[in-house]
């Protein structure tokens, strides 16, 4: 069975047809530019035009990088404030015509990094981290998700989240080494490690690259290894996510 998976970031938005059983793409990515300002009109063109590119009738799995419950928006999150209140399936389905099922896009990545990846088979807690113009979290136990958890937004200090610290956008705006990093995110994996005692953290987006220079300044009392589907995790897990109807 095909599903449409289509990841929506802060700076592409791609998509792929995916055999849900294998988790692997059937077709080549698309991917296009995130438009800017990310209005939900805007994005919803987009959709339209990567449901077009692949001339696709079925359903579409959505991986969406806002806080989300039941596909509504709780906040405009990085993309843009008119987003707030706004239930994403039903505009996505009003400007294609085609069903949509919208998950958030640490969830997604989550969802293939346990049935194909780094969490496969791993029983107990595993939580996903990925680390990319924000922080978003992916909660499992016994592989099946608790959804829409927000852990990037863990207050660091003077009421600024861990995301604005320790995300891969956050390296890049202090130009920090790989080291220095690695010395930001070992506070951030510590705290996490205190409020869910996880079996395995699982890190995607930027720090999955080079992991091996992270990994030396972790030094923690948890196990933690860079995610595997990585470029395709989001693709794909938002396409298990629609099969599954995961909300
Ligand atoms: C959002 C999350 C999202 C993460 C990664 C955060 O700013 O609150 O919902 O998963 O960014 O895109």
């Amino acid at each position: 069975m095909e599903i449409l998976g289509i990841d929506v970031g802060g700076t592409g938005i791609k998509g792929a047809l995916v055999n849900i059983k294998t988790g692997k793409l059937t077709t080549e990515k698309h991917r296009i530019p995130t438009p800017i300002p990310a209005t939900p009109e805007a994005i919803s063109k987009t959709i339209k035009q990567l449901v077009n590119h692949f001339n696709w009738k079925g359903l579409v799995g959505c991986g969406f990088p806002t806080p989300l419950q039941h596909g509504k928006c709780l906040t405009g999150g990085n993309l843009h404030k008119d987003w707030k209140g706004t239930q994403v399936d039903q505009l996505f389905e009003a400007t294609t015509g085609n069903n949509f099922s919208i998950v958030n896009d640490a969830d997604a990545a989550g969802l293939a990094e346990i049935n194909f990846g780094a969490g496969k088979d791993v029983k107990g807690t595993v939580i996903m981290i990925t680390l990319g113009t924000g922080i978003g979290s992916g909660l499992f136990l016994d592989g099946k998700l608790v959804p829409n958890t927000e852990f990037g937004h863990v207050l660091y200090k003077n009421g600024e989240i861990f995301e604005k610290y320790a995300s891969d956008s956050a390296r890049k705006r202090d130009k920090l080494s790989r080291k220095e990093w690695g010395k930001r995110l070992r506070k951030y994996f510590k705290h996490i490690n205190l409020l869910v005692s996880p079996d395995l953290i699982i890190v995607g987006g930027g720090a999955s690259k080079k992991f091996d220079k992270i990994e030396a300044k972790l030094d923690l009392d948890v196990k933690i290894v860079p995610a595997q589907a990585e470029n395709e995790a989001g693709i794909i897990g938002a396409a298990m996510a629609a099969k599954h109807n995961i909300k």
